[in-house]
């Protein structure tokens, strides 16, 4: 083997940069050459393309979002796309292509190698951290600091004024973030997809942890949970308690930027490498995955194969330490 492709793809997360350094950065180390492909899918479609050197990665470990820059690429996702992305790939001389991106980008990742016998290796990289078979995802780190710092400053306002605060976080349809957030901000209450949630129920708690001396209140909720989201959630809250000054805040996209903590910085870098000597082995189709902080890899498959289940641990806590 003697180039490599990368791209980016599917919502930017933290620490991408990073990975993106270690992938380069090792190739060259074992005297691969590495073509960036702009944009994701959409950029390996129009054949956007550069070769990267070791200088073209310095200075971006702490920058967010991606260097490369992502795309969500419709074209990609039919047969005509595809074979356009192989003609490319074939064009450029890639011999095996790692992709960064998450559930979404595996998938496109798979059928191109089904199609086009093209060798591909995923990293996984999202904030929700919502790919099965891996423990992490590279940006979720950062996401759930990011989250947790807003919140502490919520619950100042929270607490000087009295009130309760309904705050929605990301996810997808998922709740790795909330609960994480949730149980390291002290959330009175966490809505989370994965459980169903009794608003009534909920409804009763807030109000005896009011009359028992409460004097800030914070529900943390997950934007896919199935109550509809803190506008929603807000909203019956105010119909259903005595709590009179209810505010919502939609925590949104400032989850999924920022510098990349320490932990996203050497997980990426960790991945992002493996990825390379995994290509090298001659593997294909597979995502370098971590567990119990082991990096390897996996069946690519394996992401939606396998469910990740929140942490039921996790989930307990959150419960005994509202009291
Ligand atoms: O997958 C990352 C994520 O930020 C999700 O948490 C969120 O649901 C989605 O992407 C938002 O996508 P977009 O940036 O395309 O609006």
């Amino acid at each position: 083997m003697k180039r490599i492709g990368l791209l980016t793809s599917g919502g930017d997360a933290p620490g991408m940069n990073c990975a993106i350094r270690a992938v380069v950065r090792t190739a060259i180390y074992h005297g691969l050459e590495v073509m960036g492909i702009d944009r994701g899918y959409a950029g390996l479609v129009d054949g956007a393309a550069r070769q990267m050197d070791a200088r073209s990665v310095g200075g971006i470990m702490n920058r967010g979002g991606t260097m490369l820059r992502t795309a969500r690429c419709e074209e990609f996702k039919t047969p005509e796309g595809r074979a356009r992305a192989a003609e490319n790939i074939r064009r450029f001389l890639i011999e095996g292509l790692i992709v960064i991106g998450g559930d979404g980008t595996y998938r496109g990742a798979t059928e191109l190698a089904k199609e086009h016998n093209v060798a591909c290796v995923g990293v996984p990289g999202t904030i929700d951290n919502d790919i099965g078979g891996t423990d992490y995802t590279i940006g979720f780190d950062t996401a759930i600091n990011t989250a947790l710092d807003a919140i502490d400053k919520i619950r100042d306002t929270a607490a000087s004024h009295d009130r309760l605060f309904v705050v929605e976080v990301m996810g997808r349809g998922v709740g790795f973030i909330a609960l994480s957030v949730g149980v390291a901000g002290g959330a009175e209450e966490i809505l989370v997809p994965e459980t169903p949630t009794d608003i009534d129920a909920m409804c009763r708690r807030l109000e005896l942890g009011r009359k028992a001396g409460k004097t800030s209140s914070i529900v943390v909720v997950a934007e896919g949970d199935e109550t509809g989201g803190a506008v929603k959630v807000g909203r019956d809250i105010r119909r259903k308690t005595h709590f009179t000054d209810v505010r919502v805040c939609v925590l949104g996209h400032l989850q999924r930027g920022g510098a990349p903590t320490a932990y996203d910085r050497i997980m990426a870098s960790r991945l992002g490498s493996e990825a390379v000597t995994a290509l090298l082995r001659g593997e294909k189709d597979v995502m370098v995955a971590v567990e119990k902080g082991d990096v390897f890899t996996r069946p690519m498959s394996d992401s939606w194969n396998l469910k990740k289940e929140l942490n039921p641990h996790l989930l307990d806590l959150a419960k005994k330490l509202t009291v």
